[in-house]
């Protein structure tokens, strides 16, 4: 275990505790455009951080979660709530693309303020990330660990915060795959993408541009049924996030690569923030015994979607 524990035990209340629970998400495509207002189509899924806490003296956290304590005393600071002692316990693995840093602010909002508006706890999550870490990351982390639906993808346009379910078909499976070379945001140039996307650099607007496309025909094939355009889309969007906006590695594209070519793999591209990390595949159900043989010695997890932690009602 690794974290830290500020607050002796004896000085926490749990009689007062709250328990809450939020899921990791992977992202299907529209990578690098919700700073920028562009829509994405993330998912949350099926590995979810659980967190009981109650009030104390100091912060403290027991977690596996790296860096836990930073973001939790942010997220607190955001929230308006004094020191709490927080346990952490989880199954989405840090450094493995699922975006574990969401799942445990989403999961503490939904413990410490239940009946907050799943958008607006998104919105105070992603304050208190970039308050925690100094990296200007978009929504589309937080919002799909709050409101992402299982059997759905959420379509979220991160410039109004408008969203809606898309049906993700039972034929499908989500693979992350861990290319092993780990970094945290902060070390890389993720706010230098950022800046030059914002400024209009012509191949970071390429990417942007051809992705923003993407997304629309990646969502209409899905409400439609057709699931053919989405391995293309899939490679389309890696080229693009390799070659103009600059992200991936060679360890990257070559994992990528080897997906391409393992049974049943419909695409693959590089994953998240970049600069090493995951890599997603779809697959066909029922494939994922020999995909992982094809993929033999790389780390795999297969997801299903899930419910997000505020998904009640309907989108907006
Ligand atoms: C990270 C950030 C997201 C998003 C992706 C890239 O995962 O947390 O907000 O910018 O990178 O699409």
């Amino acid at each position: 275990m690794s974290g830290s524990r500020t607050a002796p035990e004896s000085s926490a209340s749990w009689a007062e505790g709250w328990c809450g629970r939020a899921p990791g998400r992977v992202n299907l495509i529209g990578e690098h455009v919700d700073y920028l207002g562009g829509q994405v189509l993330p998912a949350a899924v099926d590995r979810f951080t659980t967190v009981r806490g109650c009030p104390a003296h100091a912060w403290s956290v027991e977690s596996e979660v790296a860096g836990g304590l930073a973001y939790v005393r942010a997220l607190g600071e955001e929230l308006g709530v004094g020191p709490h002692a927080l346990r952490v316990t989880s199954q989405v693995p840090p450094g493995r693309g699922l975006s574990s840093s969401a799942a445990l602010l989403v999961a503490m909002v939904a413990g410490l303020a239940p009946d907050m508006d799943g958008v607006e706890a998104a919105l105070a999550c992603r304050r208190a990330e970039h308050r925690a870490t100094g990296v200007e990351v978009g929504i589309m982390d937080q919002m799909a660990s709050a409101l992402g639906r299982r059997g759905h993808a959420l379509l979220l346009d991160c410039g109004t915060l408008e969203y809606r379910w898309v049906p993700f078909p039972p034929s499908l499976v989500i693979a992350v795959l861990d290319s092993g070379v780990r970094r945290s945001l902060a070390e890389t140039p993720y706010n230098q993408r950022r800046r030059e996307a914002e400024a209009g650099m012509p191949r970071r607007r390429r990417h942007v541009d051809s992705e923003l496309e993407r997304v629309q025909e990646f969502a209409a094939a899905l409400e439609e049924g057709r699931l053919e355009p989405l391995g293309e889309l899939l490679r389309a969007s890696h080229r693009s996030l390799r070659d103009d906006f600059e992200v991936s590695t060679p360890e990257v594209d070559a994992l990528v690569e080897r997906a391409w070519r393992a049974p049943g793999c419909l695409g693959a591209r590089i994953m998240g923030g970049g600069f090493g990390g995951a890599v997603l595949a779809l697959l066909e159900a029922g494939s994922e015994t020999g995909f992982a043989a094809a993929l033999q010695g790389v780390p795999v997890l297969f997801c299903q979607t899930a419910d997000g932690a505020f998904a009640r009602g309907g989108g907006r």
